[in-house]
């Protein structure tokens, strides 16, 4: 996830694009950069927030621009891999969100062809594209760029001695603002509200130039679009958290976006074939903290099921004091910030013994890159809000590809099976997105079980580890005294805490373990505990046990922890939301725990 912004008009283009794209800083802040057409084309870009490119640039002159905020995902954080991009001549300059999935082919083609590169990222393949096929009309050199790229995207590019902006996206989002004299494009609308509330939305595959006095729109025929303008009733401040009231709500509704991110370009692979060349290993170790852990722990099932080997998960703070055994472990360190304290000394600890080292993280050039052989990146985007929420989800799709490698190496899984799991993995935005879509249901659930002070949360399984970070959001955000169980355990001791006032929210798909999970909720009802049940929809047998139920689309059951999983975040955000908690800051929790 990254942010772009363009302008054409009458005025400074710098201060308007520096202004913009301070709005979208939460799209991305690992550095940022503008080019200007004025005299010629400048470009100027930096490592590190907006704040730093602002103290440090020029004043540049000219009356059109494009600017970007990255957040890095193919190439690490640094001036060179920063946004805009230019071609060989340094005529023109373009911008990118998003992922070209085929780059690697296009770069070797294009570097056989002369074309110089400086960067290591993705995008700069597209400004070599442009510059091939430019023969005197912009637009015209877009299409026919597009033509040779896969992936999501948001480009813009500007070229010298032109007044226009040339504009396309797929999958990432764009929009053009209209003003007087002047026009606009951005990754979001919230970052024009100042300048206009008047927003045309580009579809996929389209392709629009904006100039200061005109916006021509073209489908993907090349044939002319007409489309009327939005009028936004927004103000700037719901427009910081893109409408939504806390960033966790936002990032929970962004999930479907992020698992799809996750998955471009490697159902095939997660280029761990190079890494594990030959090595095949008879045992994984997971070392993780926090939400991270608990990923973990749904990873161990996941692994254990498609290859076949034994898992063994621990928190990270135990793993580096504890004494080495005589096996030789592949070690999985989940961090999404990549700078956890304990998990950085994890990662040594493990060098140190002689494990081979495998890091999933969302934050490209973290910490934790540096320490182990080989990074998975997760592809979330930032998250903001202090509770982890598309960050776990997307460590589960990690997961899932690490297991299917680890599987096709180790020949526990076939190519047919892989095949069917790869179309579960695709069809998981969907399932999110049908969770997402009963918000209200599960805040008017949540609204009527706010007031308890325990609340408990069972699971088998692969959605024990789910139960856990259930409860674990709903201590965090929500402030009530969460705790979670294998539900075969409760009755060896946590049954004595039961009584009307303790909801138990019990995780019962159809999986191998659910004719014991019915009988576990007769337990806990036994007790008087009201149950809340997550169940596949369509389950009549299920509504009959409990006194609620939140449905999620019926999968196999290896994939249910992502919707159930999305379904307990809306519920833990709607628990604090009805309490009045402070979601996005809880008190005593910091986003990132850099110390011991
Ligand atoms: C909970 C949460 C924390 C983190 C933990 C590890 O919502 O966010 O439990 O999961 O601090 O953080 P990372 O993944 O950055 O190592």
């Amino acid at each position: 996830m990254c942010g772009i912004v363009g302008y054409a008009g009458r005025r400074n283009a710098q201060p308007i694009l520096l202004d913009c794209l301070k709005r979208l800083e939460y799209r991305g802040y690992d550095s940022a950069g503008l080019a200007i057409v004025g005299d010629g084309l400048e470009v100027f870009k930096s490592k590190g927030e907006i704040a730093v490119l602002e103290a440090s640039m020029p004043a540049m002159k000219g009356t059109v621009g494009i600017a970007h905020t990255r957040w890095a995902t193919q190439g690490k954080p640094t001036t060179e891999n920063a946004h805009p991009f230019s071609d060989c001549t340094g005529k023109l300059a373009i911008v990118h969100n998003g992922i070209i999935s085929n780059f690697m082919d296009v770069r070797e083609s294009l570097v056989n062809d002369g074309h110089k590169f400086t960067s290591e990222t993705d995008t700069e393949v597209f400004a070599h594209l442009v510059e091939a096929e430019f023969k005197g009309d912009l637009m015209d050199a877009v299409f026919n760029a597009l033509k040779r790229v896969d992936g999501t995207y948001a480009f813009a590019v500007v070229s010298e001695g032109s007044g226009d902006i040339v504009a396309t996206r797929r999958e990432s989002p764009l929009v053009v603002g209209l003003g007087d004299g002047e026009n606009f494009i951005a990754s979001d609308l919230t970052a024009l509200l100042k300048y206009t509330n008047r927003m045309v939305y580009i579809h996929d595959g389209e392709v629009v130039r904006v100039s200061k006095d005109s916006v021509t729109i073209k489908n993907e025929k090349g044939e002319l679009v007409t489309r009327e303008p939005q009028k936004i009733t927004w103000n700037l401040e719901d427009a910081e958290k893109g409408g939504y009231p806390h960033f966790m709500l936002k990032e929970i509704f962004e999930q479907p976006e992020a698992i799809h991110d996750s998955l471009l370009g490697r159902v095939e692979s997660v280029d761990v074939e190079p890494f594990f060349a030959g090595n095949i290993f008879s045992s994984v170790k997971i070392v993780a903290c926090g939400t991270s852990y608990y990923a973990g722990l749904v990873g161990k099932y996941i692994i254990e099921e498609l290859a076949k080997i034994p898992v063994t998960v621990q928190i990270s703070s135990e793993y580096r004091y504890s004494s080495a055994p005589r096996e030789n472990p592949l070690v999985v360190l989940i961090t999404q910030s990549g700078e956890t304290a304990d998990t950085l000394g994890a990662a040594r600890e493990a060098k140190k013994r002689g494990n081979k080292t495998i890091g999933i993280a969302n934050v490209v050039g973290s910490a934790i890159t540096r320490e182990v052989d080989h990074v998975i990146y997760t592809r979330a985007g930032p998250e903001i809000g202090v509770a982890a929420t598309k960050t776990f989800v997307t460590q589960l799709v990690a997961l899932y590809l690490l297991a299917m490698e680890l599987g096709i190496q180790n020949k526990s899984l076939t190519a047919q099976a892989r095949r069917s799991m790869i179309g579960s993995l695709r069809n998981l935005p969907r399932a999110v997105q049908d969770v997402l879509n009963q918000a209200e249901v599960i805040e008017a659930l949540a609204s009527k079980y706010a007031k308890a002070r325990d609340m408990f949360f069972i699971g088998r399984s692969i959605n024990y580890p789910i139960a856990l970070e259930g409860a674990l959001k709903t201590k965090e955000i929500a402030y009530i005294h969460g705790e979670g169980f294998p539900a075969g355990e409760l009755k060896h001791g946590p049954l004595a805490l039961l009584s009307k006032d303790s909801p138990v929210v019990a995780i019962a798909v159809k999986d191998r373990t659910y004719e014991k999970m019915l009988g576990n909720i007769s337990e806990v009802s036994a007790r008087g505990s009201p149950v809340i049940a997550i169940g596949y929809e369509g389950d009549t047998e299920l509504a009959r046990y409990v006194d609620d139920v939140i449905w999620v689309r019926e999968i196999p059951p290896v994939f249910s922890p992502v919707p159930v999983i999305v379904a307990l975040q809306l519920w833990a955000y709607y628990l604090a939301k009805a309490r009045g908690c402070p979601i996005d800051k809880p008190k005593n929790i910091a986003k990132t725990v850099t110390v011991e």
